[in-house]
């Protein structure tokens, strides 16, 4: 009864068996994938936009993460939990990033990180990884420069389809154990899926990366609005939930609840 390791994921590709990762931001969700037998869960900074109310990812603080960490690893026995380097906690370099690592590692308990970009983000997996620290890297559209980037796909046309073949190659070499691939055409994940030995792990990459990864408000329908259109939803939570609610209320409003079982004398 161990928890799953980045070992475990290497082997998974040898066998080229897929799995899924979902993203968590919370004890009692976490618990549920957990129990579900989800093998690796994301605290992802995407809990900016689909936990703590902000419109994207950037003004998430590493003091957040390191607090949603920590109730998902609480939450948690047998997963593999990630957490995400939030924008500003690793840029500055190699040593920073190291600070903030060993933060979600050791007050946290996370068993891995991830942060955003390849050959930009060289030095600080390099270093993370010889201070045994398990880097997993985030490339395509990187959510933290949306500033710069907006939210597209990326890497169409030859250059940055080379450019992106070469961020895979560049993290792998520097020890990242997995490389997220986001909003990137599904030939492109195809072959550096093919191109690298470590698990690519996908999200609007199409089906032939090792792994698929979905937020999981998204997943279940809970998020409000539009989802995009890589999302497929597996449940209508925000339905369920409305619903209940509603039906508490009236309860209330009715006098039907509380009735004599849930009454002490
Ligand atoms: O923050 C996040 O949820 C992510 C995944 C979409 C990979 O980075
Ligand atoms: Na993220």
């Amino acid at each position: 009864n161990r928890r799953i390791t980045v070992r475990d994921l290497a082997a998974a590709k040898e066998r080229g068996e897929k799995w899924a990762m979902l993203t968590a931001y919370d004890a009692v969700t976490a618990s549920v994938f957990d129990e579900s037998g989800i093998p690796v869960l994301l605290v992802g900074d995407s809990a900016g936009n689909c936990h703590l109310g902000y419109d994207t990812t950037v003004p998430v603080t590493l003091d957040q993460m390191a607090m949603l960490s920590a109730a998902v690893v609480r939450g948690t026995r047998r997963a593999l939990v990630v957490g995400d380097l939030p924008f500003g906690s690793y840029q500055e370099g190699p040593t920073q990033a190291l600070r903030s690592a060993t933060r979600l590692v050791k007050d946290a308990g996370v068993g891995a990180v991830k942060l955003e970009g390849g050959e930009r983000s060289l030095a600080q997996t390099e270093l993370l990884v010889s201070a045994g620290i398990p880097v997993m890297s985030h490339l395509g559209l990187t959510p933290q420069s949306v500033n710069t980037m907006g939210y597209r796909v990326q890497g169409r046309g030859d250059e940055d389809a080379h450019r992106l073949l070469r961020d895979a190659k560049a993290a792998q070499d520097a020890g990242a154990f997995a490389v997220v691939l986001e909003m990137v055409p599904a030939e492109l994940a195809a072959e550096v899926t093919r191109s690298l030995h470590v698990p690519t792990i996908g999200i609007g990459a199409g089906g032939a990366c090792d792994a698929q990864v979905l937020v999981w408000t998204d997943m279940a329908g809970l998020t409000g609005g539009r989802v995009p259109r890589f999302v497929k939803q597996y449940a209508q939570l925000r339905a369920a939930l409305g619903d209940a609610a509603k039906a508490f209320a009236d309860d209330v409003a009715e006098g039907a609840f509380p009735q004599e079982e849930h009454t002490f004398h």
